[in-house]
């Protein structure tokens, strides 16, 4: 097992919340895609923030310069993260939805009304709506949506790239779907963006907890992803190459800076949220302390700490890869979701396939309503889950407006995966 038994314990004991609620109510928190806990040292470090360096940047007294030290401080810690060239390409916003809707207003600019833009069936409709706003807009001629092979859950690269044409300016797909738990294909989309000059957009809002990612790998133009769904506070981010950064001409008022990431950013920044961040990598750095024994040779082409956060990120995968193989085919003596005729799986549950996907399962359970299921599943044990809509474009096309889905992260645990499986096997041998 990647991660240790004593490990596991001590990640847990650093997240307040993983083990009992707020009330002292033991549960196991399989609400992840939604938002994930907030580790105890980004919530202190935020705390810490609000109090000492409350004033805003630009002045000689400390409070002021506190706060430009931990605005920079938490801009470099994304920048080793995500892998990115510089500080000054890290964007910060009030959340994933409102840096894309700027992006869009930026590139849209650019656009003559000719052009397309080409997405797919499963975004979120955060990485649908800037875009089709711009085509209501007449910024651009079509937002094209790439199919997904229904039966899997993941994209239909043929016709993907049969909607790439000469034509297309923007390809913008999510990491991974936040209804399939799918992980997209990011670096052949890539390549197929670049052969035309597209820019390359990515949503890592899903994906961003589960797996390393790597803006210079992957050759992406733009990336986002949000705190909330990384053991932080909320506060999102953008990633953006530099002469784009430096290119494009964003919505701003005239006396906010010229150059980015001033440039990008409206209004002044909460400092506090940038300490969180810093503090959500100190428990990753702390994680791949924990476990690089293991990776005597691998990601040897980084540096310090963008060499530690790839190994905790890829550690965690690893990890989780055993909860998506646990949630299908059981754990000690639970049965597996695969093992329960009455349960309808949306994603991949293909054994041989689970690197490509996230342990975000969405399920329904044959004639048994939604919020039953939930309901069965906090009461009897203790499994905090969500019935809803989750902004995925992909339950409107398999029209499905309501489902389950449980989405698990490091914290989570292979008992709190049999106590799932089995509460849910009594709730189908009940109806
Ligand atoms: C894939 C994806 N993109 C975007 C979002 C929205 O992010 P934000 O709330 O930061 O706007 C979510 C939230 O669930 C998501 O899962």
């Amino acid at each position: 097992m990647m991660f240790k038994e004593e490990l596991i314990d001590q990640i847990r004991a650093v997240f307040p919340r993983a083990v009992t609620d707020y009330t002292g109510r033991k549960r196991a928190f399989f609400d992840n895609g939604t938002a994930t806990l907030v580790v105890d040292n980004a919530a202190k470090a935020e705390a810490v923030a609000r109090i000492n360096c409350s004033a805003n940047v630009g002045a000689i007294f400390n409070e002021s310069k506190l706060a430009t030290d931990t605005i920079q401080m938490g801009r470099q810690a994304i920048t080793d993260f995500l892998n990115a060239p510089s500080p000054a390409t890290i964007i910060s916003g009030e959340s994933a939805t409102s840096l894309l809707f700027n992006l869009s207003y930026a590139l849209g600019k650019e656009l003559t009304g000719n052009e397309n833009i080409v997405t797919t069936d499963y975004e979120h409709y955060t990485n649908v709506d800037p875009w089709v706003e711009l085509e209501r807009r007449g910024k651009v001629d079509k937002v094209r949506f790439a199919k997904l092979n229904m039966e899997e859950g993941t994209l239909d690269m043929d016709h993907l790239q049969e909607l790439i044409d000469s034509n297309t300016k923007i390809v913008t797909i999510t990491g991974a779907s936040n209804m399939l738990g799918t992980i997209s294909p990011l670096e052949e989309i890539g390549k197929l963006a670049k052969e035309v000059e597209a820019y390359f957009i990515i949503d890592a809002v899903h994906h961003i907890p589960h797996g390393p990612t790597d803006v210079q790998a992957l050759d992406c133009d733009f990336l986002v992803f949000s705190g909330y769904k990384l053991f932080a506070p909320h506060g999102s981010y953008l990633y953006g190459k530099e002469e784009h950064l430096e290119n494009l001409q964003p919505y701003k008022v005239r006396t906010a800076p010229t150059t980015p990431p001033g440039k990008y950013e409206w209004g002044t920044r909460n400092q506090a949220t940038f300490a969180a961040i810093s503090g959500v990598m100190e428990h990753l750095l702390w994680i791949s302390s924990e476990v690089e024994t293991n990776y005597s040779k691998e990601y040897r082409q980084f540096e310090d700490n963008k060499r530690a956060l790839k190994i905790a990120m890829d550690a965690i995968q690893k990890y989780e890869t055993e909860f998506s193989k646990a949630i299908l085919t059981g754990y000690d003596d639970a049965p597996g979701l695969l093992d329960m005729p009455k349960v309808t799986i949306y994603g991949l549950t293909d054994l041989n396939r689970l690197s490509e996907r996230d342990p975000t399962f969405s399920f329904e359970v044959e004639n048994v309503p939604e919020e039953k299921i939930v309901n069965h599943l906090w009461k009897e044990g203790g499994i905090a889950a969500r019935a809803g809509h989750y902004y995925s474009y992909a339950q409107d096309i398999y029209n499905k407006q309501k489902i389950v889905r449980i989405s698990l992260v490091h914290y989570n645990t292979l008992e709190e995966i049999k106590t799932f499986l089995k509460t849910l096997d009594e709730l189908c041998k009940q109806n």
